[in-house]
C-alpha cells in the first residue's frame, strides 16, 4: 500500500485545526500508520525543505515551521500521495479551491496550515527524515473490505 507524509504546521496546530484535518483524512478512507507531536529541530526542517534552500522565502519558512509544535503523520492508502495533495489544495490558500483544507482554512501562502508530500519519491524521503521504520505500524482498518472494490 502507498504511504504519504503529512504535517499539520504550527499555524494549523495553534488554530485548533488538528481534529478537523485528521477527520477529513480518516473519512476519506485513508489509514493513519504513524504520528508524532513535537517542535522540529532545525536540521530536520532544513532536510525536509532542502529543495527550497536558496529561495527568498526559506529563512521565513524555517522560523514559521520551528515556531511551535507540529503534528507529523504517515497516512496509507491506494494512491494516497495524489489523494492527499487534492484534499489539501493549492500551495497558496487564496488559490486553493473551497472544500480543500488550505481553501477552507487559510489565507496567506506563508501560513498554509498543512504539508503533504508531492510525489511518491518525496514521500519516501520525507517519511525517512521523520520516522524510523519501526515506528510505522501495520494493521487492517475494519472498513477496508468495503472501502476498496478489489
Ligand atoms: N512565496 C512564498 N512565500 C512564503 N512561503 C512560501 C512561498 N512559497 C512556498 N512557501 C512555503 O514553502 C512551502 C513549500 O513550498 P512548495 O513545496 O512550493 O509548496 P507545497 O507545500 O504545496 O508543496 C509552502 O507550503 C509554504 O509554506
Ligand atoms: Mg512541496
Amino acid at each position: 500500500m502507498d504511504r504519504s507524509f503529512v504535517m499539520i504546521k504550527p499555524d494549523g496546530v495553534q488554530r485548533g485545526l488538528g481534529g478537523e484535518i485528521i477527520s477529513r483524512l480518516e473519512a476519506k478512507g485513508l489509514k493513519l500508520v504513524a504520528a508524532r507531536f513535537e517542535i522540529l529541530p532545525e536540521a530536520r526542517v532544513t532536510e525536509q525543505y532542502k529543495e527550497h534552500l536558496a529561495k527568498p522565502f526559506f529563512p521565513g519558512l524555517k522560523v514559521y515551521i520551528m515556531g511551535g509544535p507540529v503534528f507529523l503523520m504517515v497516512w496509507e492508502g491506494r494512491n494516497v500521495v495524489s489523494i492527499v495533495r487534492k484534499v489539501i489544495g493549492a500551495t497558496n490558500p487564496q488559490e486553493a479551491m473551497p472544500g480543500t483544507i488550505r481553501g477552507d482554512f487559510g489565507i496567506d501562502i506563508g501560513r498554509n496550515v498543512i504539508h503533504a508530500s508531492d510525489s511518491q519519491k518525496s514521500a519516501d524521503r520525507e517519511i525517512a527524515i521523520h520516522f524510523r521504520p519501526s515506528e510505522l505500524t501495520t494493521y487492517t482498518r475494519i472498513d477496508e473490505s468495503v472501502l476498496y472494490e478489489y
